[in-house]
């Protein structure tokens, strides 16, 4: 179902895009008219999000921390499609241990993923956006605990602040090419990452009595200021972050006693 024209005729790159809010992302561009490049490391999720969107859709496999899978798909991509106006970089991974028990290899993997993915990414988004010439707009997603920490998140906290601001670093140097670039924060939104987490009672209430809104965040609630930053309808908006976080970042974030009843992020 077409929700507005606002996006016809451009061009989306969304990586991440086979579960939770990379593919609710493609689904709400898409309704607003975009052509969709899904992309995943994982396969049969890239397909699964194009094929539910149909014809203007179209999956891409990747890793977003591999250099040379990224130049493989940005130049696929603006070959099947002639161009790309809107890249979203929502690819991510969860790790929860405490800073004295995180080992350097889930720190490594965290950071590859979070923050060189994005980096590796915007990179090559970015040649192509520059090459093309016009607008085109990047919009990276990093978390409310890119400036809130969270006891046993050290590795995804460092990673989500470096993307918040390696994204103000892009949108100062890309602004002169006509390539805005914004960062969307989400709070806790439900999608299979977070899956254990929800299913903790505990750790569930915890959250929740956190978070003014009462309740976690749609995939689609993400989806829908991704749509507004990627849209003309915030031309004038670069190097803003917009946290999507039913209030819970003027919280506290709940403490790791819940963490330690089986939580993880
Ligand atoms: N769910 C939350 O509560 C929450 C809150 C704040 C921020 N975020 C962020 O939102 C983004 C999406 O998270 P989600 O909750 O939808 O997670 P998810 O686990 O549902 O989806 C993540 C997707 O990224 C893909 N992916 C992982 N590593 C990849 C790689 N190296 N290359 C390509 N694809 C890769 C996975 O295959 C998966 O399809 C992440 O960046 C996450 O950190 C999530």
């Amino acid at each position: 179902m077409k929700l507005s024209n606002r996006l016809e005729g451009r061009v989306a790159l969304v990586t991440g895009a086979g579960s939770g809010i990379g593919r609710a992302i493609c689904r709400r561009l898409a309704d607003e008219g975009a052509r969709i490049a899904a992309l995943d490391r994982d396969v049969t999720a890239a397909q699964a999000t194009a094929a539910a969107i149909g014809d203007d859709a179209w999956p891409v496999v990747a890793d977003v921390a591999s250099v040379d899978d990224m130049q493989r798909a940005v130049a696929d991509v603006a070959a099947q499609f002639g161009r790309i106006d809107i890249a979203v970089n929502a690819a991510g991974v969860g790790a929860s241990a405490l800073l004295v028990d995180t080992s350097i290899d889930t720190w490594q993997r965290v950071m590859d993923v979070c923050l060189t993915g994005v980096f590796v990414s915007s990179q090559a988004q970015a040649r192509r956006m520059i090459a093309q010439g016009g607008p085109a707009v990047i919009v990276n997603i990093a978390s409310t605990n890119a400036q809130q920490p969270g006891e046993g998140l050290a590795a995804y906290c460092a990673a989500k602040a470096g993307v918040d601001m390696l994204s103000r670093v892009m949108a100062l140097e890309l602004a002169t090419h006509g390539i805005r670039v914004a960062t969307v924060g989400p709070g806790l939104t439900d999608t299979p990452m977070v899956a254990r987490l929800l299913a903790n009672p505990s750790a569930r209430d915890a959250f929740l009595d956190n978070i003014p809104a009462g309740r976690p965040a749609r995939p689609e609630d993400i989806a829908a200021a991704v749509a507004f930053l990627a849209s003309d309808d915030a031309a004038y908006v670069t190097g803003q972050t917009l946290y999507v976080d039913g209030g819970a970042s003027m919280m506290r974030y709940p403490s790791l006693a819940s963490r330690r009843a089986g939580a993880a992020v």
